[in-house]
């Protein structure tokens, strides 16, 4: 395997960052991790988008065009030989003594790619049967609108669920309401067919494919609110179902050990997981 380190391909395992990197020692960095299918990034465009929005939250400067930054992608992905798989880019503030502040004089921003294969079947056979998750105090802060490395909430989550057995936690604000997963997007489908996820104006990440999902949802004359959701309302939901791009739309079948509908993947789940790929660019 290869990797692109700061305008290097080496090989991954000789793949290594500074001891004093910001994204080491602070979390001061965003990622972005998008799908690869035949060959090609899914969504390359709104994943390109989103990164320079994360960027500019927190005031790093890309040090190169972003045609040149999809040279990169495309050529880690190529060199890796991915045909299925993921592509991860992080961009950090760079190398500099431990210092809060921001590095003055600035320093380049550190830039990693890595691509890797995974098998789409693997994935299938996850969304057939269906996950399970739990629910846990959505205990990070405010900023969670930026893709950052510090992820260390949402580590916590996702090992507090498998611990249980489940897949995926779901964060739950002050008001009961659930805000996201550890790193999906979270779902319903109430009773009488229509989808509910939360606003992204606060409390979530906006996710490519939680966007494509509503464009899915469209196509199949499905009604779409966004408005925030108990987790009261979820057990009692007609269905549940998460997104990302490593996930598409995958089917949630039990919440906090309860059986969501009958307990097994959902129509409305099962046709926008169906249908993605048609409309996800
Ligand atoms: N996670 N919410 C959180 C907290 C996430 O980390 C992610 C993505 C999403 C879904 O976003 P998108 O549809 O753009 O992938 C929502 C990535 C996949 C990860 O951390 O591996």
């Amino acid at each position: 395997r290869i990797a692109y380190v700061n305008g290097l391909y080496v090989p991954h395992a000789e793949a290594v960052v500074h001891v004093e990197d910001r994204g080491y020692q602070f979390a001061d960095g965003v990622y972005e991790v998008c799908e690869v299918r035949g060959g090609h990034m899914v969504d390359e465009r709104r994943h390109m988008e989103r990164l320079v929005r994360s960027l500019n939250e927190i005031r790093i400067r890309l040090p190169m065009p972003l045609a040149a930054l999809g040279v990169v992608l495309r050529e880690t992905v190529r060199r890796n030989r991915v045909r299925n798989g993921f592509v991860y880019l992080q961009v950090t503030r760079g190398v500099a003594r431990r210092d809060h502040y921001f590095p003055d004089p600035e320093t380049p921003p550190s830039i990693v790619v890595t691509a890797r294969a995974a098998d789409p079947a693997k994935g299938e056979a996850v969304a057939a049967q269906g996950i399970a998750i739990i629910t846990v105090p959505d205990n990070r802060w405010e900023r969670v609108d930026i893709k950052t490395v510090g992820l260390l909430p949402n580590v916590l989550a996702k090992e507090a669920a498998r611990q249980a057995g489940a897949r995926e936690a779901w964060f739950v604000d002050r008001d009961g309401n659930v805000t996201e997963g550890g790193s999906t997007n979270a779902w319903i489908v109430t009773g009488d067919g229509k989808l509910v996820t939360r606003p992204a104006e606060s409390g979530i990440l906006r996710g490519i494919t939680r966007t494509v999902i509503m464009e899915v949802a469209e196509k199949l004359q499905l009604r779409v609110e966004e408005r925030a959701f108990t987790v009261k309302e979820a057990l009692g939901a007609r269905e549940a179902f998460v997104t990302s791009a490593t996930n598409f739309a995958t089917p949630v079948v039990r919440i906090d050990g309860q059986s969501i509908g009958d307990g097994k993947p959902g129509p409305v789940a099962r046709a926008l997981r169906e249908n993605f790929h048609k409309v996800a660019e």
